[in-house]
Parts: C-alpha cells; structure tokens; sequence
C-alpha cells in the first residue's frame, strides 16, 4: 500500500498541483489522499478538485491564537483519512512543537531559499539584500523552528544582478517544482535515513552538475 499523503495550503498551490502531477504518475510511491486548506478562498483548492483530490477546508483564523485548537481539528480530518505523510505548500501557519514532534520524520515543507540562509518571511528580498549569486530552495522535514529541520533536497537557480523579488521568486518556484515530487518520492521509497540531525539520501547527485555562479572557466 501506497502511503497517503495530505497537502496542506493557504493560497496559490503551486507545488501542490506539481505534488498531484507526479503522484498520478505510474509506479510513483505515494498517493495524495486530501488537500486541506486553511483558508476557504485558496486558489489551490479548485486545482485540487479539477484534478479529482478531494479537499477540505479547515479555516484557521477563527481559532486565533489557540493552536492547539485548531490542530485538534486538523489531527482528527488526518486520522480518518489515514493520512501518514503530511507535505505543506505555502502553509502560512505555525504549528506548536507538540505538532510538530508527533509528525517528525513525516512532515514535509518546502522553502524558496537554500537554508538555513533566508528563513522566514520576504526570502526573495533577503538574498537580494545579502547580494548572494545563487538562490534557491529547500525541501526539508519540519520541527518546532520555521523553515528550519533536516535537509532532504535543494535546487539552486543564479541570481543576476537585474532581478526583483518576483522576478527570482519565479526562477525559484520551477525549481521547487522540481525538487519536491523528488523529495517525496525519496522519502515515500523508504530512501531516506537518519544520521542524527542530519537526513541522508540513497542517492547522490553526479559532482558533474556541481553548480557554480557566474561561469568559472
Ligand atoms: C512557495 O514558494 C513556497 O516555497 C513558499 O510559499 C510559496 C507557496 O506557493 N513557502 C514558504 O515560504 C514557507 N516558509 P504555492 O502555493 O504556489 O506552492
């Protein structure tokens, strides 16, 4: 049996439609059993249902400050679903460290910087600020600090020197398309492992496809 996967929203659902692609896929190892929203106007819901995934819509904001609330409601939609991996896509909601500790090692986030650089909040903006040549994003297992946990895979785009936020955003986001139906696929495989803090994949990248910014000849 094929582990069920939920996705968890707030908006666009981008990465989530690339998560539902590669899912319908022959031989890939993991179904995507539910999208759940934390807000009702989600662009990502109507995806989900055009794509035949059933959704759920579990508003967050009336729950306010009490989040322990509002994950007693999400914990019991995930129980009756039997859902065992959890991928958030633009979840734009912090969960409390009892959440995320019951759900270590089958919570997945994925953040447009290569981390630890950048966490948090405008991440775009950040590397512009630092002047970094290369940016990115993260696909990595969630624990009680934001965008912080074990690394499982990274995608690296350049940054030139003309770019915006949104210009880089844009460059990032087809990488986290990329890299995130791979990190689940791993992950759901049984491919990963861990070494202490650290996560360890079966599989290595080629060294030839090291990447370096601007050209070194
Ligand atoms: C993505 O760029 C994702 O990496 C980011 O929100 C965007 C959601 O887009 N997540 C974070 O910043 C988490 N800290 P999407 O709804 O189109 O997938």
């Amino acid at each position: 049996m094929k582990p069920r996967v939920a996705i968890l929203i707030s908006g666009r659902g981008s990465n989530m439609a690339a998560l539902i692609e590669a899912a319908a896929e022959d031989g890939f190892p993991a179904e995507i059993a539910v999208v759940i929203s934390n807000v009702a106007t989600a662009g990502g819901l109507a995806i989900a249902e055009r794509s035949g995934i059933a959704t759920v819509v579990i508003e967050s904001k009336p729950f306010g400050k009490d989040r322990a609330g509002f994950e007693a409601k999400l914990q019991a939609e995930l129980d009756a679903r039997g859902i065992e991996l959890i991928c958030l896509g633009g979840f734009m909601r912090l969960f409390t460290a009892e959440f995320a500790q019951h759900w270590y090692g089958r919570m997945l986030n994925i953040h447009p910087s290569l981390l630890p650089s950048f966490p948090g909040l405008d991440p775009h903006g950040q590397a512009l600020r630092a002047g970094v040549k290369i940016s990115g994003a993260t696909v990595h297992f969630v624990t009680p600090d934001t965008d912080a946990g074990p690394i499982i895979m990274q995608g690296a785009v350049p940054v030139q020197d003309d770019d915006t936020p949104d210009t880089l955003a844009a460059r990032v986001l087809a990488v986290e398309h990329r890299i995130y139906p791979e990190a689940l696929r791993l992950l759901a495989a049984g491919l990963l492992r861990f070494d202490g803090d650290l996560c360890r994949s079966a599989t290595q990248s080629a060294p030839e496809r090291t990447l370096i910014v601007p050209a070194a000849h």
